[in-house]
């Protein structure tokens, strides 16, 4: 985990390392997730596809799991997966009022680009 850290171990606080554990973790199951669908994929034994089926439904769960623990401790991504994820409508990027986060983030705070006037942010849903 050392070599993943990017400032100094002793500078990072507890809740950070648990969070950079958890988000380590999330790359690792999705990684394996990516390697059991190429493996499931390139079988020609149907036996052995099973079991790597198996295997790889196991790694999305994993990834799930952690990722709801990331939600249960991180405001921002608990905002975020709640606005983007499991929405019927066939917008994806930047469902509802049209304005990526950091561009409604840069307008509260005044950063509006060049040649547009900053507007306040428009309220978002907080967590029940
Ligand atoms: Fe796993």
């Amino acid at each position: 985990m050392a070599a993943s850290l990017r400032e100094a171990r002793e500078e990072l606080p507890p809740r950070t390392m648990e969070m950079h554990r958890a988000l380590l973790s999330l790359i690792e199951e999705l990684e394996a997730v990516d390697w059991y669908a190429q493996r499931v994929a390139a079988s020609r034994d149907d036996a052995l596809k099973q079991v790597l089926s198996h295997s790889l439904e196991e790694e999305k769960e994993h990834a799930c799991m952690t990722l709801e623990w990331i939600r249960r401790n991180d405001s921002g991504f608990h905002d975020s997966l709640r606005r983007f994820l499991f929405r019927d409508d066939e917008e994806i990027a930047h469902p509802g009022d049209g304005a990526p986060a950091h561009a409604r983030l840069d307008e509260s705070l005044g950063m509006a680009p060049p040649g547009r006037a900053a507007a306040p942010a428009p309220p978002r849903p907080r967590c029940p």
